[in-house]
């Protein structure tokens, strides 16, 4: 059940329960605390202002035992009008304050509580038995010390009230008040007593649900943390896996790897859309790799037919341009000089066909691998000179200069001679193709520099050989140029800068494909830098010491 949901929901799920175990905890720790503070707080009120009353009541009876006293002894003393009177209001308003705390006492509430109904009932028996005493000496009192309120006062009158007093204080037992006094305090210590025991309970169910509410955080935070590894976990473990597995398919190429499907959630769905993904990737791969057989068994059959081709091709060929040659020295010794324009020109066409036949042919041998390398090794002037001589006549015919920078021991090479004076040359004829009344350097210098290619050319990296040194040939012509975009494809095979150069220039589009693969194949890189009407510079980079 739990496996069917989404991540989504697990995870409200889980925030849902961490929520209600806090608001379950604190509720029933308010809760808790509120049942039993509630009854407790009034029984506290009402111990704690009986508790009170109860002392006040004993220490009123106190007072009244001492404002007897002293109304007997002012009494003795006709002089000291004004202290009677004091004495007198002193006992009332003492008689006044007991009657007023006995009414509080007599106000008791219900209970169930039979340890509470006692002292209710001592209560009840003590404010009776004062409110007796009270009762029976007051009005009493009040007799006898009108006659102390009339005029003419003499001390017979006095010591008679005084006398009649001090009976009624023993009459009445008012002053025997220790009895009282002591059984006040007593039940005021046990009113006292409760309500302390009430005041620690209070505290300790305070304690209770702060506990509560403690264990209830220290549940919901470890069920928080449990539900927060938990779901990492069911998101991360398989996530893990899966990255594994797409790891392993793309490293090993391994389509037969699936990841575990283990849930319904969104992993779930990502699992199996990976596995679908693998599962595509293996079928296109696949078709790739057929497609890419029968790709290249056309591409081999292709190249083979074309060398045979040419191969073909160039054997009459070069029986026209020697029999055309063999004509033309025949007519010159007869004297036919009107043919001789005509056989000039199939020599020249004838010429023509045959380089681009052997250019077809070069690319042809290239694409298909099979080129075989020579190495050899030779002075890199003797390479340079042979070239100049080549191309002098080429550079000449546009009216060009042509010019050697090359320090005077440049040294020796170790390479295939014939395939790098093939690149010369084909870069040289172009600067002299495409450059009129112009100068043309071939500038060559040894370095330790490496190839200027990008870093992130990976193909390129592998092709070129890691060599501690490099001869590099540039070729810079004063010609025509090509725009940045022209640049793009000047080394894809039969593809020249623009559509018009076949037409004012000829060719086929081969030379410079041509001579960036065997520089590839002698793990070196052509480089070109060019500006429209102002001239271009190819770079030949060529390991001094070509690997075989
Ligand atoms: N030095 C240069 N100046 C200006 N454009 C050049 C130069 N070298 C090459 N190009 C441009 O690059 C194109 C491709 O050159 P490439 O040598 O491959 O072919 P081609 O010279 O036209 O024909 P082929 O070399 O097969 O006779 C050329 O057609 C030309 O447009
Ligand atoms: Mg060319």
């Amino acid at each position: 059940m739990f496996d069917r949901l989404s991540i989504r929901q697990k995870i409200g799920w889980g925030y849902g329960l961490v929520i209600g175990v806090v608001l379950v905890g604190i509720t029933s720790a308010f809760l808790t605390e509120t049942y039993y503070k509630k009854p407790l707080q009034t029984q506290l009120k009402i111990d704690q202002e009986k508790a009170k009353v109860l002392d006040g009541l004993s220490q009123s009876l106190l007072q009244l035992k001492h404002n007897q006293d002293n109304l007997v002894q002012s009494l003795s003393n006709s002089q000291d009008i004004e202290k009677i009177e004091q004495g007198v209001s002193a006992l009332r308003s003492n008689i006044f304050v007991m009657n007023n705390q006995l009414q509080q006492l007599q106000n008791i509430p219900e209970t169930t509580d039979n340890q509470i109904q006692q002292d209710y009932q001592g209560l009840q028996d003590l404010t009776q038995r004062y409110k007796e005493r009270l009762n029976n000496y007051a009005p009493q009192f009040e007799k006898l010390i009108q006659t102390t309120e009339k005029p003419n006062l003499n001390p017979k009158i006095l010591q008679s009230v005084q006398k009649s007093l001090i009976n009624l204080n023993r009459s009445t037992g008012i002053t025997q008040v220790y009895p009282l006094y002591s059984e006040t305090t007593q039940l005021e210590n046990r009113f006292r007593k409760r309500a302390e025991t009430a005041i620690e309970y209070y505290e300790q169910i305070e304690v209770f649900g702060h506990r509560i509410i403690i264990i209830t955080l220290v549940i919901s935070g470890g069920l928080a943390t449990i539900l927060a590894i938990g779901i990492g976990g069911m998101i991360a473990i398989p996530l893990d896996t899966m990255i594994k597995v797409a790891e392993q398919v793309s490293e090993e190429s391994d389509f037969a790897l699936q990841a575990p499907v283990t849930s319904s959630d969104e992993i779930g769905v990502l699992t199996q859309s990976l596995n679908h993904l693998i599962l595509r990737v293996a079928e296109y791969t696949e078709e790739l790799q057929k497609a890419k057989i029968v790709a290249e068994a056309a591409n081999r059959s292709k190249s083979v037919f074309l060398a045979n081709m040419s191969h073909e091709l160039r054997t009459p060929l070069n029986a026209i341009i020697g029999y055309s040659e063999m004509l033309h020295e025949e007519s010159e010794d007869l004297g036919y000089t009107g043919f001789l324009p005509d056989l000039e020109r199939i020599q020249t066409a004838g010429k023509h066909l045959r380089d681009m036949i052997s250019d077809i042919l070069d690319i042809s041998k290239i694409e298909a691998g099979h080129v075989t390398l020579y190495l050899e090794n030779f002075p890199v002037d003797k390479l340079i000179e042979d070239v100049i001589t080549t191309a002098t006549p080429l550079a000449e015919k546009n009216n060009n200069v042509l010019k050697v920078k090359a320090k005077p021991n440049i040294g020796t090479m170790y390479a295939d001679m014939p395939k790098v004076r093939q690149i010369l040359l084909n870069l040289l004829s172009n600067a002299s193709k495409f450059t009129e009344k112009g100068t043309i350097y071939l500038i060559v210098e040894r370095t330790q520099e490496k190839p200027p290619i990008p870093e992130d050319d990976e193909l390129m990296y592998g092709l070129i050989g890691n060599s501690s040194q490099y001869l590099v040939f540039r070729v810079r012509d004063t010609g025509i140029g090509m725009t940045d975009e022209q640049l793009q494809h000047i080394f894809k095979p039969f593809i020249q800068a623009d559509a018009s150069t076949t037409k004012r220039f000829g060719g086929t589009g081969l030379g410079l494909a041509i001579s960036q693969r065997l520089c590839q194949i002698l793990g070196g890189v052509i480089t070109v830098e060019s500006k429209m009407d102002k001239g271009s510079i190819f770079s030949v980079w060529l390991p001094v010491h070509v690997k075989g």
